[in-house]
């Protein structure tokens, strides 16, 4: 973008500085909040978009962090004007934070189009928050800086540490097994759940934090901070003050977010064996600038990356302890020649500068390529007959024996088919059963729920069984592991051939080939799809009925098909 060579060439000058009737209403009202022209006149108005809410815990210290980021602000001549924008509290929403991830995009694109704002400090953290207020800001390009949450402090239970999300699906298990007493599993409530800040395993929060620094929209190291360590206040107001220079530079975030950059995101997700989510989030992301990012990128760029990061799911260590070994920019250091080094990033360098000085201080936390916990292979692509468009695993959380498997499938029709009877003694479920579940895909959950990691039958649980070919439409939790085969599109509510799947039949998973195949004839399969009945649309009104009619399947990213590309948008009149 253009860099303004002065005050009248800004954005916000459009509303501040005219000498109409409007104007007067501007700055009239500016002052009704407390603030003279010595405060905003002359200066960029810098947004700080907040994603704190009550019912958001990951952001809990938000209120507290825009004050260092307005702290920032000022200290470079800037005005800081903070606008809230919606949570997505993971916890909570219902039936899945995936079904707002659009609508967030939508609400930080239009905040920024409607106000008077010449850049933005996006604060977010809590997973879709990453890529929605990225996704926003991409179609707006402003100048803007992510500022994310960081995650919270280890969870500790009887010396123990505890993982978000990991632990709780494992100890789960152990206690529908009968081999954890619930009196500990009380315990592990009080202990895992520590401080303010996201999920400190490597789940979906953390990888997208890591791939958007990686992106070059953080500033260095930003993402690897604790939510609660001094630092963090430190990078807040930095990001404050930085956004200031940057709408001086003219510096947009697709001047940042190139295909090379993107890349760099890529490798960086498989160097962190990090959350299959981020896939999706990243074609959408990419999209926004413009860049089409097909799903065999991301398995080309699998097999080339070391997984070097030992951090939970995929290893053992969290992120407090990803920070004290280094953090993001020692991991970079680790991979070499395998980063475009020549990426700009938002604090004016390029990342290669960026990470220049980085040192791993933990070499069992961040590996080396000679010491990998997996020389490739962070996630891979599946396709085949029972998913042409493509589906998702990570090899690293799975059990190996599991990477070439044939198993006859067992159909739930929809989750609560699932919970119905994924523990009935009846089921036919064996070691090699393939359980499949239809109905969970960004039409059929609603939304794409973490539906991915079907829980293993009660039954084999008690047998010692620990992990199964899973097959979905879903997504999983990025804390959640094994062999889960996700994103299966196109989805079977739209008549994907996982809509056709029926007990008994064959299914082979094939992941060094990477491959998924039903092993049904074609006249058998066409005979099924002849008699499949479409299911209803599930919404009559309201966002549901906007979100069916437009969303994506998630080989495109989910996103709507009116709000993807990066075609122009007009200005809004002032008056
Ligand atoms: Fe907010 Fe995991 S629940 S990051």
């Amino acid at each position: 973008m253009k860099a303004p060579r002065k005050y009248e060439d800004l954005r916000s000058a459009r509303w501040f500085a005219a000498k109409d009737l409007r104007s007067f209403g501007h700055r009239s009202r500016t002052k009704q909040l407390g603030f003279g022209a010595e405060d905003y006149a002359g200066k960029p108005v810098i947004a700080i978009l907040n994603t704190w809410s009550d019912l958001n815990p990951c952001h809990g210290h938000f209120r507290e962090r825009a004050e260092d980021v307005k702290r920032g602000v000022w200290q470079a001549g800037g005005f800081p004007v903070e606008l809230p924008a919606m949570s997505l509290g993971e916890p909570f929403m219902k039936p899945s934070t995936m079904l707002y991830r659009n609508l967030l995009a939508m609400e930080t694109e239009e905040l920024l189009r409607a106000n008077p704002v010449d850049g933005v400090v996006l604060m977010g953290g809590c997973d879709k928050t990453v890529p929605a207020l990225v996704m926003g800001a991409l179609s707006m390009n402003l100048p803007a800086i992510f500022v994310p949450a960081g995650p919270m402090l280890r969870g500790h239970w009887r010396g123990k540490t505890l993982g978000s999300g990991s632990d709780v699906w494992k100890y789960w298990a152990d206690l529908r097994a009968g081999v954890l007493p619930p009196s500990a599993w009380g315990e592990m409530e009080d202990g895992i759940a520590r401080s303010n800040g996201t999920c400190m395993t490597m789940g979906t929060a953390s990888t997208m934090a890591a791939v958007t620094e990686a992106m070059g929209l953080t500033l260095p190291g930003a993402s690897s901070i604790p939510a609660v360590d001094s630092a963090h206040a430190r990078m807040a107001a930095a990001a404050g003050r930085r956004t200031v220079e940057l709408v001086w530079e003219g510096l947009a975030p697709r001047d940042i977010v190139t295909r090379a950059a993107v890349d760099n995101a890529i490798t960086t997700l498989m160097a962190l064996g990090g959350s299959t989510n981020a896939v999706i989030h990243l074609v959408a992301m990419a999209g926004r600038a413009g860049i089409e990012l097909p799903l065999s990128r991301f398995d080309e760029i699998s097999r080339t990356t070391p997984v070097l990061a030992n951090l939970r799911p995929s290893g053992e260590y969290l992120m407090e302890d990803f920070f004290y070994a280094g953090g993001l920019r020692a991991l970079l250091k680790n991979l070499g020649d395998r980063l475009d080094r020549s990426c700009r990033t938002v604090n004016g360098r390029t990342i290669g500068e960026n990470i220049a000085g980085a040192e791993v201080f933990l070499p069992d936390v961040i590996r080396t390529p000679a010491t990998a916990l997996a020389e490739e292979g962070g996630l891979a692509v599946l396709t085949g007959n029972l998913a042409p468009g493509g589906a998702v695993i990570k090899p690293p959380a799975m059990e190996p024996r599991l990477m070439r498997h044939r198993g006859p499938a067992i159909v739930f029709r929809d989750y609560n088919d699932m919970a119905a009877r994924i523990d009935d003694p009846a089921l036919p479920a064996t070691p090699d059963s393939v359980l499949v579940l239809q109905s969970a895909g960004p039409q059929g959950g609603p939304g794409m729920p973490e539906w991915g990691q079907l829980p293993i039958p009660k039954k084999l649980l008690q047998q010692g069984v620990r992990d199964m070919v899973r097959i979905s439409d879903a997504r999983m939790s990025g804390t959640s592991y094994g062999a889960c085969v996700l994103h299966v599109a196109p989805e079977s509510h739209v008549g994907g051939p996982l809509a056709f799947v029926r007990d008994g039949d064959m299914i082979e998973l094939d992941v060094p080939a990477r491959r998924l195949h039903l092993d049904v004839a074609e006249a058998e399969l066409a005979r099924r799809r002849a008699e499949w009945i479409p299911p209803p649309s599930r919404y009559g009104r309201g966002y549901g009925m906007m979100f069916s009619a437009h969303v994506g399947q998630a080989d495109k990213g989910c996103d709507f098909d009116f709000l993807s590309g990066a075609g122009p948008v007009p200005e809004p009149e002032i008056h």
